[in-house]
């Protein structure tokens, strides 16, 4: 593996082989060491915010031998104009890798050609490929694995993360509902470019859910995309996860959220905090699930 740029580049063994990893790392945690990435420094490129992600990734790093360098996207040429492909000539200079997270998913493909050092999307638009992979681990854990399961995605269909877990469904083969209204639901270029897949659109919440084994949820309102919150918060409001939609699922499903939660939004605060656990469990494996990719980009190179 060269780049994670999405999981529509990733092949079934690739997500399978990063998922093995991660919960190998995770149980090598502290007792083996294991770094290579000794003596580098990794660029970490942030358009908007994080917790997660870039907690997750500086502390990586660190584990893993390399020294990340955090470069807020405003406080760097990029924010007064410079192109990203003259950004990545230098950074491909100096750095020996780099971590994006923006708007636009042709920044992060741009990047990883002129940069030419292994490049890694952080959030686009787009995709969200470091949060699936941390998402598959904790099926994985909680669920024994995801075949013959049943994974519906509720709100927003058309963001980074339903789109994400579509390219999942598509490489691995579990079943995919996106439940969204229509305003929300993937877009008819995205629906012919994902092909043949083992995902259904439906604007019918109650149906999505039955026999489900992973509810899973995202804001109802992206980064850039505030100016449309209070149109988002009415529309998207039959498809909050909640205590009755869990009750049509399988005995044994899981609730997962990428986070941050809005409570009482797309999820309801009691549900939150009664499945904190495996949340906050998917939360943890983002660390365990991006050193596997950062293991996979350094054998890759
Ligand atoms: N889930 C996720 O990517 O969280 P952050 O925005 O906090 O990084
Ligand atoms: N869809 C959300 C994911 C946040 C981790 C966003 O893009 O803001």
């Amino acid at each position: 593996m060269k780049h994670l740029l999405g999981i529509e580049d990733l092949t079934k063994e690739e997500i399978e082989s990063l998922v093995e990893e991660a919960i190998q790392l995770k149980s090598d945690r502290g007792v083996i060491e294991l770094k290579p990435l000794k003596g580098e420094t990794w660029a970490m490129i942030f358009t908007k915010s994080s917790t997660r992600t870039r907690v997750s990734f500086e502390v990586g790093l660190n584990e893993l031998g390399a020294r990340p360098m955090f470069l807020n996207a405003n406080d760097v040429q990029l924010g007064r104009g410079e192109p990203i492909r003259d950004t990545a000539r230098v950074l491909g200079r100096m750095v020996h890798g780099a971590i994006i997270r923006t708007y636009d998913q042709q920044d992060v493909v741009d990047f990883a050609g002129y940069g030419m050092i292994p490049t890694i999307n952080a959030l686009t638009d787009e995709e969200h490929p470091c949060q699936i992979i941390a998402d598959l681990q904790t099926i994985r854990e909680r669920l024994g694995g995801w075949d013959e399961k049943k994974v519906v995605f509720f709100g927003d269909g058309d963001c980074n993360m339903g789109r994400s877990w579509a390219w999942a469904a598509k490489r691995l083969g579990f079943e995919l509902v996106i439940a969204a209204p229509k305003a929300f639901q993937p877009d008819e270029e995205f629906m012919s470019r994902l092909g043949e897949a083992p995902v259904s659109v439906t604007d019918d919440a109650k149906a999505a859910a039955e026999g489900a084994d992973v509810l899973y949820t995202d804001t109802w309102v992206s980064m850039g995309k505030e100016a449309e919150a209070a149109e988002r918060l009415e529309i998207l409001a039959p498809f909050q996860v909640n205590e009755s939609l869990l009750e049509l699922a399988n005995d044994g499903a899981i609730v997962q959220h990428c986070l941050p939660a809005y409570r009482d939004k797309e999820i309801t605060e009691s549900l939150l905090e009664a499945r904190a656990d495996e949340i906050f469990q998917e939360a943890e494996n983002r660390l365990h699930a991006q050193k596997a990719i950062l293991v996979a980009l350094a054998r890759g190179r």
